[in-house]
């Protein structure tokens, strides 16, 4: 089944840089619309706010907002719903590099039940090593120190997928993705449906996959 993105309401958390920043235009040129992006990082959200907004007249808004913070993050969602009434889309992006939990998150948070019978269409999208801030030396210090440098130089030892293909991947998935599902984007190919999860945890130590 595929899925219209026209005249949709999105919001993107941590959308200032990267794969977000992208997706967010990516959507606009899909013909939602509006885009909500929040992120920390205020300069970034507010220069992207801009180039967008010159691009596509009022369809993007920039909101700073930590979304570990409750009161920010409901008012964000309570922001968008008074202008707007509904939100359609809502890309979970906003992430900091610490993947060792990687596999109870997944399971914890997209456990069937958690959203089965709800109308809400939840699918994980997981991203091979990408070319963005995030696998910047800054960024990667969130892991243990002892491991810091092995782990800058392993990321940096693969090619690393373009950004551009990592937020068309989204879209696509946006457009085609069942709920449940769990799509693969990597080297810059064709994304792909790798439900069930088992595929991607038998592949994790070879394929330097990191799951969003
Ligand atoms: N780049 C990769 O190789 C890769 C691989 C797998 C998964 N991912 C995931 O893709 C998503 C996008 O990553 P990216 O590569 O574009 O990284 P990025 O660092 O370029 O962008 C992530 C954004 O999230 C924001 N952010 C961080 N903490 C936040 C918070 N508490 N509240 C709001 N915003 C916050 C950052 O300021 C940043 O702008 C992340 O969830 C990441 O974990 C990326």
């Amino acid at each position: 089944m595929a899925y219209d993105l026209r005249e949709k309401i999105v919001f993107i958390t941590g959308g200032a840089l990267g794969i977000g920043a992208l997706s967010a235009k990516f959507f606009l040129d899909e013909g939602v619309k509006h885009v909500t992006v929040t992120d920390v990082n205020d300069s970034a959200g507010k220069k992207l706010e801009s180039e967008l907004n010159s691009k596509f007249k009022g369809r993007m808004k920039f909101i700073k907002c930590d979304v570990t913070v409750d009161e920010e993050l409901f008012g964000v969602y309570n922001q968008i719903i008074n202008e707007f009434g509904f939100i359609d889309v809502v890309i979970n992006n906003a992430g900091i590099m610490n993947d060792s939990i990687y596999k109870k998150a997944i399971e914890v948070n997209f456990l069937p039940s958690n959203y089965e019978g709800t109308g809400v269409r939840v699918i994980t999208m997981c991203y091979g090593a990408t070319d963005t801030s995030l696998l910047s030396k800054d960024k990667l210090a969130s892991f243990e120190r002892e491991i810091n440098e092995d782990l800058y130089n392993f990321v940096h030892s693969v090619p690393l997928q373009r950004a551009d293909s990592a937020a068309k991947s989204l879209i696509e998935v946006c457009k085609q993705g069942e709920s449940g599902s769990t799509w693969l984007s990597k080297n810059d190919l064709p994304v792909e449906d790798v439900t069930p999860l088992d595929f991607v945890y038998s592949i994790f130590p070879v394929h330097n996959l990191f799951c969003t």
